[in-house]
């Protein structure tokens, strides 16, 4: 691991620490039963602020190939994700795809979720590191490159340049640790009437009570629009529109185009760079109360569910999301079970704290006095499906950081 000491948008030096969550195990490196025993790494897990272009991000970084070759993690593994990313991919379509020659590609488009939806309106590409994501992308009929997108491959592959008339990349953009080159490859497969869109959790909504579960090593960037405008204007691309999305607590969608003239700035993109500015988010002291703010969430926590296990009440999670595994391991939550509609979860355990997940069907034959909503993102999805565990009296928790000064 390296500890980051240059900004990953602007290569400023002047990058100051201002959140520790301690070590944590990756949030994403499920254990199998045999490899209980093995001793398992921890990392610390810090977080950076950058005095020049604001943006915020993880100190530690990990190597991309570690992580996202043997990636659990399945769009498809989530219905609320599937319908999401599908009417995304319709409504971008609709607006921006002109004629069945039109290339649409989408950086770390997982299992083909969202690309499968308008295959046979345009052309298509997904590229994407993970095998398992890839393997099913294709099975879906999305064309696949398995391979991490950054310059490197468009300059490997230089058939793709000025070739896409539409690149999406959803929360993938705060994943890639050498960000600035990243975009730059975007800019260098894009037409020149070409649109970039992008979807990430907006930095607001940490700051103003969305969960710090979501800061994981993977995370490498949480993103404000005011960050990201000088980043994308840096390699040439303007942003001219952002639109707010409820999902994941609350995220931007931001529309970003190559051509000025083409595509003029919406009245959006100065509304939410206001909003960020009240909100502080060009302030380093910001972030440091935050860091605060999330000791005393995880304090709050830890006593509630102690307090209820003392008690003899069963407690397990719902979902087993990687950003549970960081509520679990920097609360220190000891739940009997978790459960998981991704297949490749179900009979592993979690890192770190090693609480052993199962197929959901378990909340039916071993039900559980509470339940910890660590897929928090999907809770409406998740009450409206579980109605009868609820009318059965099993309590639904929700963790989700106060809203306050400290
Ligand atoms: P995500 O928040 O990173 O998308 O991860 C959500 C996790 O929660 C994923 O592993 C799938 C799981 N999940 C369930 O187990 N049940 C559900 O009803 C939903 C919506 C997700």
């Amino acid at each position: 691991m390296q500890t980051r000491t240059e900004c990953g948008c602007c290569g400023s030096k002047d990058i100051v620490k201002v959140i520790d969550l301690g070590k944590m195990p990756f949030a994403n490196s499920y254990i199998k039963k045999e490899d209980l025993g093995k001793p398992e790494p921890y990392y610390p897990l810090t977080v950076g602020f950058c005095r020049d272009c604001y943006s915020l991000q993880i100190l530690d970084l990990i190597e991309p190939s570690d992580i996202f070759i043997d990636y659990a993690y399945l769009t498809s593994a989530s219905q609320p994700m599937i319908d999401h990313f599908q009417k995304m991919a319709r409504d971008l379509a609709d607006r921006f795809i002109k004629s069945h020659l039109d290339l649409v590609v989408e950086v770390g488009g997982n299992d083909g979720t969202l690309l499968e939806a308008i295959k046979d309106r345009c052309m298509i590409l997904n590229i994407d590191p993970s095998k398992k994501a890839g393997e099913l992308s294709r099975a879906k009929g999305v064309p696949t490159i398995t391979d991490f997108f950054n310059r490197q491959f468009v300059e490997s592959n230089p058939y793709w340049k000025g070739k896409a008339k539409l690149v999406i990349g959803n929360n993938v953009f705060a994943h890639i640790p050498d960000l600035r080159d990243a975009v730059q490859g975007v800019s260098d497969i894009l037409r020149d009437d070409g649109v970039f869109v992008l979807e990430n959790h907006w930095l607001g909504d940490l700051i103003q009570g969305g969960g710090f579960d979501q800061i994981y090593h993977e995370h490498c960037f949480y993103h404000s629009l005011t960050s990201l405008k000088s980043l994308l204007e840096s390699v040439g691309l303007y942003i001219f529109e952002v639109e707010m999305i409820p999902f994941h607590g609350e995220s931007m969608r931001i529309y970003v185009a190559k051509n000025q003239v083409v595509l003029p700035m919406n009245y959006s993109v100065d509304e939410l760079l206001k909003r960020e500015y009240d909100l502080g988010l060009d302030r380093e002291d910001t972030f440091i109360r935050l860091g605060r703010r999330i000791k005393q969430c995880g304090e709050i926590c830890s006593s509630l569910i102690e307090g209820l296990q003392g008690r003899g009440r069963k407690i397990v999670g719902y979902g087993a999301p990687a950003k549970g595994n960081i509520l679990l391991n920097y609360c220190h939550l000891p739940l009997d079970y978790l459960t998981d509609t991704t297949p490749a979860k179900q009979g592993t355990y979690s890192p770190g704290m090693h609480i052993p997940i199962y197929h959901p069907d378990k909340l039916k034959y071993d039900p559980p006095d509470y339940v910890l909503l660590l897929a928090w993102n999907y809770a409406d999805a998740i009450i409206e499906k579980e109605r009868d565990l609820l009318d059965s009296g099993v309590v639904f928790l929700t963790p989700r950081m106060e809203a306050r000064a400290v």
